[in-house]
């Protein structure tokens, strides 16, 4: 019994965390798991959380009953309009419909088990780069025909847009294109609002089925409906989309696991099969989804004034990100650290996708304790004003060996 157990592939995210937990170094810098970190260093509790757990936590009709398989129903509901609007017309429409999940990944592994069991999808197709775990998720969601599309343009550390255009264009009909509508993870790399339009031209004429993964709406721009823009496309050119949304890094709740998959069908007498299929996905992997991090949400989507608040945070959030981008790009600039460092300051999100090498990422934690992912993605987040000098003398040094 468990002899022939061989490790599981490891997952490189925990590991530099771990790492990053265990290395005992005073100056060490963590740019490595996607959280957002406060110019301490620190995980940020915002404000509008304290006050909405006060609220629950003296709210005497609150129990601790089992949500419905689907999640909350009010709290689908907020998700919905803060991804598509409020005057959605395809919400008014009744196209529209949410489940509840465990965050983006739960939400990703549940549409992926019934895109493949129940829609009978056959071929998944994925950026290049992308989120280390949508692989995983969707072979795990049954899909043995997982493609690339072409994404990045290492050269120029841009989007490469002819060559996803092109790899769109020669994807099999009702193949499922997993796309990331705003800050991409890893490049930090989007399309504009012309390029989003000419995706959904290729998504129509191909047959294809756009599978959204929105894990930073308002961390792009700061701003919440910007950065929903290439979803509300879809859904004002009526194209039939499946979204995952998480609230993890814009509401700072990572550890309640708090998401939504947002599903738009043209015809709305669809719903209620679809999702009594959901429910036995739900019910055969977690029954149904944790409360506390839908109630804190909902309390806050609710409530103009905690709305509000809550803007204001991603606002901060954003800006302090942009001017850790401009302080580490001046610096490696004034430096003289060869190479263009623009792609810095225009990449948004948490992310920039620094262009090292995997030596050097290597090289940047022996040497220097500064720990980001091996293929050079660096969470802007872990920068502060106090670790800035370091972090690009680091690179500075590396870069020039
Ligand atoms: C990341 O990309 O670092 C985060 O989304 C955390 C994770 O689990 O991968």
């Amino acid at each position: 019994r468990f002899e022939d157990v061989e490790f599981g592939t490891p997952i490189e995210v925990h590991i530099v965390r771990a790492s990053y937990n265990a290395d005992p170094f005073e100056k060490k810098v963590d740019l490595g798991v996607g959280a957002y970190r406060t110019e301490e260093g620190r995980p940020w509790v915002m404000p509008w959380v304290y006050t909405v757990r006060q609220q629950l936590a003296h709210d005497p009709t609150l129990n601790h009953e089992y949500l419905p398989f689907l999640g909350c129903e009010r709290f689908t509901r907020c998700a919905n309009e803060l991804l598509l609007g409020d005057n959605s017309p395809a919400i008014q429409q009744g196209k529209v419909f949410g489940i509840q999940s465990l965050s983006g990944a739960g939400s990703v592994r549940i549409a992926s088990e019934f895109l493949c069991k129940v829609m009978k999808y056959k071929t998944v197709f994925i950026p290049v780069e992308t989120w280390e775990n949508h692989y995983r998720l969707v072979t795990h969601g049954g899909f043995s025909d997982v493609r690339e599309y072409r994404y990045w343009n290492t050269q120029t550390r841009t989007l490469d847009f002819e060559g996803l255009i092109e790899d769109l264009s020669a994807a099999p009909a009702n193949s499922i294109v997993v796309l990331h509508p705003c800050a991409h993870n890893p490049t930090g790399c989007d399309p504009s609002h012309e390029q989003w339009d000419r995706i959904a031209d290729i998504i129509e004429e191909r047959r294809l089925f756009p599978f959204f993964d929105i894990a930073y709406q308002g961390l792009a721009s700061g701003d919440i409906d910007e950065d929903a823009w290439a979803v509300r496309r879809f859904a004002e050119r009526g194209i039939e989309f499946f979204c995952a949304q998480s609230f993890s890094k814009n509401c700072g709740l990572y550890g309640e696991r708090t998401g939504n998959l947002a599903v738009m069908l043209n015809n709305p007498d669809k719903i209620e099969k679809v999702k009594s299929q959901f429910i036995v996905i739900a019910r055969s992997i977690y029954c149904s989804p944790p409360s506390q991090g839908a109630r804190i949400v909902t309390a806050m989507l609710g409530d103009p004034k905690l709305k509000e608040e809550w803007k204001t945070c991603l606002r901060e959030m954003t800006n302090r990100i942009k001017d850790m981008r401009k302080g580490l790009k001046e610096r490696l600039d004034a430096l003289g650290t060869p190479g263009s460092w623009d792609h810095i300051t225009q990449q948004v999100g948490f992310f920039s996708f620094t262009g090292l090498s995997e030596r050097q990422v290597q090289l940047l934690r022996e040497k220097y304790h500064v720990y980001m992912l091996s293929n050079g993605r660096a969470n802007m987040c872990g920068l502060n004003t106090k670790n800035l000098d370091y972090t690009a003398n680091a690179i500075h040094d590396i870069v020039t060996r």
